[in-house]
């Protein structure tokens, strides 16, 4: 762990303003339910915490995580923007997608840090990992995705998951599940690698104020946040995307879009018959939105596809969910079942 550079160090060092910072506290302690006099506590504490050493790891993904995050600001007119509040919240010490050095310099960089600080790194995961005789699927310098997952979380403090796939397999896991993939989680019930504190930030991709609220968490409290029953933090994941739509009014009142393009779905009405999963999905898109707060699926008018779940690639909502001709590869369909939750009017 770098013992010297604080998060305020850091930010202050790359030409960030106190007032910028001081905005982000507010903003993420409001995420986090702090009020009042606790902003101020939460902004001092977050301002002298220590940098941990983050070890980012990609196994079975598209890359959409890191892409998500490194695109949510508007870097002409915000230089505080998440991704580099991140990138200076934590010493990045391997990334494989965004580090300068490969090969032999870049697993040297990986081993430096898991040396030097042996039971403090933070372990970041995206993707999922193929296991069985299909381990090989996916490797890197020489090792199988799964020994060196199992060697790297080894010195780990902590795990966290970023995105569905680390989380619960994602679409590497789907049907028919051709690398036997499975989520870290899995990986760690079923002892094919050590178990640590864990994390998981669910979505396709995650909410980008979820990974920076939960790693502030962290650091100012030195501990987890509350979790739900699959480890995601309750502050982010405790309501459905439907508890918060725009569109919930419609629903109540039984007004409903019954195709993308008419009266009703221009008129903002409920997407439940064009398979919504938002009630089923535990998620902060609604409450956050996407892109600095601009908007999110179902107020755009998608329904929501339950990124955020377990096993949503096999039962997607939304468009896709009504894409129900094709079959999977063991054989069977892609459909949305018909939901329980529509009101009686
Ligand atoms: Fe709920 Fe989806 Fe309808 Fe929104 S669009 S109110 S999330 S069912
Ligand atoms: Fe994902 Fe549904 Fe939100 S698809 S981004 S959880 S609206």
């Amino acid at each position: 762990m770098n013992k010297q550079i604080t998060v305020s160090d850091s930010l202050y060092g790359q030409g960030i303003s106190r007032r910028s910072f001081l905005k982000f506290c507010a903003i993420t302690a409001s995420t986090l339910a702090i009020t009042g006099v606790g902003v101020k506590a939460f902004t001092q504490a977050l301002a002298v915490a220590r940098r941990p050493s983050v070890i980012w790891l990609s196994f079975q993904a598209c890359t959409g995580c890191s892409e998500s995050l490194l695109r949510s600001g508007n870097p002409l007119t915000d230089r505080l923007t998440v991704e580099n509040l991140i990138l200076n919240f934590v010493s990045l010490d391997f990334h494989g997608t965004l580090q300068v050095a490969a090969g032999a310099q870049a697993e040297a960089a990986r081993r430096t840090a898991m040396e030097e600080n042996f039971g403090q790194y933070v372990l970041i995961a995206d993707g999922g990992i193929p296991t069985g005789d299909s381990e090989w699927s996916s490797a890197e310098g020489g090792q199988s995705a799964l020994v060196l997952l199992r060697e790297t979380i080894e010195g780990a403090a902590l795990v966290i998951n970023v995105g569905t796939c680390a989380s619960f397999g994602g679409l590497p896991a789907s049907a028919p599940n051709p690398t036997k993939a499975m989520g870290v989680g899995d990986l760690m019930a079923a002892g094919l690698v050590p178990s640590r504190a864990l994390l998981n930030i669910s979505g396709c991709p995650p909410v980008p104020e979820v990974i920076t609220g939960s790693i502030a968490y962290f650091l100012v409290n030195g501990a987890l946040p509350p979790l739900d029953s699959l480890q995601r933090p309750m502050l982010y994941f405790g309501k459905t995307v439907h508890d918060c739509c725009p569109r919930l009014p419609h629903f109540e009142a039984g007004r409903f879009a019954a195709s993308f393009d008419d009266d009703g779905a221009r008129q903002g009405h409920c997407l439940l018959l064009l398979g919504c999963k938002g009630p089923d999905t535990f998620n902060a898109c609604t409450t956050n939105k996407w892109n600095q707060g601009t908007s999110s699926p179902t107020q755009a008018g998608h329904g929501c596809l339950g990124c955020s779940e377990p096993a949503f690639w096999d039962h997607p909502g939304g468009f896709y969910g009504l894409v129900n001709e094709f079959e999977l590869g063991d054989g069977t369909a892609c459909a949305t079942p018909a939901h329980p939750q529509l009101p009686v009017v």
